[in-house]
């Protein structure tokens, strides 16, 4: 992992603006965020600038506004939520730089936190412009970066910004980075991944650069019939990317050449029918799927035999449910072997590390998250990382 500089790394902050990237892109509905699991992530970086009595900015995106303000997409609607985690009053700046926020920023206090507005309401934060960058800059003596989920984005608020003030990688930044190092930079061997979803199509660089780089490859959810039917496995009329099984095949070799082990569900749950405990149910071996039934989850017994192999492993790095986990029963698998998994962690044999939005939710629902070693809050920055993809606003704060 490179050597990135922390808050331990800060010097005196008293009365210095610290910008602060979080990551506000907050689910909502009806005009209410939903869920602020984010703004709790980027709490104790918040709490311990303003502590140390900076006054601290912070900058985020909401939606994908294209440049142009939108009274919907401001983060206005932010404020309440992050007061309500943070316990401190917030204020609210309705620009990202130039004389209003300077005139705002002069007024905060050693310790106070504003919310700047929505930065992708100015093109200059998708192009990384070197000239916006310098403007927001000059509110600031500092910049912070504890938006992980974001880092994905070369963007002038997640990258540009690093190369023109001091830049230090926030609390929630820094723990994401050590716990994915554990999972696969320096991991303790021998590491697992599973990968479950959909569609092989959305997945592919996750898949091929795993395989090079773990001992077990579990693969789940609709993506496995697509390796199934490269096998010569009848799916039946299961969800499958008929087109992609070469490419299958192609990762399947790459696995083998690598020393990886590949394991697919031998045993499934099919059903006629995609419906909540349908009448057509069964379980059975993954060569007897009629051709009028679909697969919707991984059966019983090689879940059992999953779950043997994990056993066996030190580390575990899960992207995608194993079933279609929102429809019961064929949440089984996913809530089974994440259970597992969980046992594992708390006995202390495994270290496992999980992330991207379904699967949070998948664990969630399984009541397991607080025993994973580590639950990443990114999507998009998880999945590049899963695919081996530098991240633009983690490389920079390296340099
Ligand atoms: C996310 O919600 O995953 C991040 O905030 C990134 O958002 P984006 O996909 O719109 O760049």
């Amino acid at each position: 992992m490179s050597v990135f500089r922390t808050l331990d790394d800060l010097g005196d902050i008293q009365g210095k603006v610290a910008l602060v990237r979080v990551d506000l892109n907050l689910p909502m509905r009806d005009g209410s965020v939903t869920d602020t699991t984010r703004v709790r992530a980027a709490a104790p970086t918040i709490l311990e600038l303003a502590d140390k009595g900076a006054k601290v900015l912070l900058l985020a995106h909401f939606g994908r506004p294209g440049g142009e303000r939108s009274s919907t997409m401001s983060l206005s609607m932010m404020v309440g939520a992050v007061e309500g985690v943070i316990g401190k009053e917030v204020m609210f700046i309705p620009e990202l730089s130039g004389d209003v926020a300077k005139q705002a920023v002069g007024i905060l206090r050693p310790g106070d936190v504003g919310i700047l507005e929505n930065s992708r309401f100015w093109k200059g934060e998708e192009a990384n412009d070197p000239a916006f960058c310098a403007a927001i800059a000059e509110l600031g003596d500092i910049y912070v970066n504890d938006a992980f989920s974001a880092a994905h984005r070369a963007h002038a608020t997640t990258e540009g910004l690093a190369r023109v003030l001091p830049a230090y990688a926030g609390r929630s930044m820094q723990a994401e980075l050590e716990a994915l190092d554990k999972a696969l930079g320096e991991p303790k061997k021998p590491v697992a991944a599973v990968v479950g979803g959909a569609k092989v199509s959305s997945k592919l660089d996750v898949l091929l650069h795993l395989v090079g780089l773990v001992d077990h490859l579990i693969i789940g959810g609709g993506m496995a019939n697509t390796f199934l039917a490269a096998k010569g496995v009848d799916v039946g009329k299961s969800l499958c990317e008929h087109d992609l099984t070469g490419t299958a095949n192609d990762i399947l070799a790459a696995a083998e050449a690598s020393g990886c082990t590949v394991h697919l569900p031998y045993e499934v749950v099919v059903s006629k029918e995609f419906a909540a405990n349908p009448a057509s149910l069964r379980t059975c071996n993954v060569h007897e799927v009629a051709a009028d039934e679909m697969i919707l989850d991984v059966g019983p017994a090689a879940v059992e035999a999953l779950g043997d192999v994990l056993k066996t492993c030190r580390t575990l790095v899960w992207n995608g449910p194993m079933g279609a986990f929102e429809t019961e029963p064929f949440d089984a698998a996913t809530v089974a072997l994440a259970r597992t998994a969980a046992a594992l962690t708390r006995e202390g044999s495994l270290v496992s590390v999980a992330g991207g939005g379904d699967t949070v939710a998948a664990l969630n629902y399984a009541g397991v998250a607080d025993d994973f070693s580590y639950i990443s809050t990114a999507g998009g920055a998880f999945l590049e990382w899963m695919e081996g993809r530098e991240l633009p606003g983690v490389a920079v704060l390296g340099q």
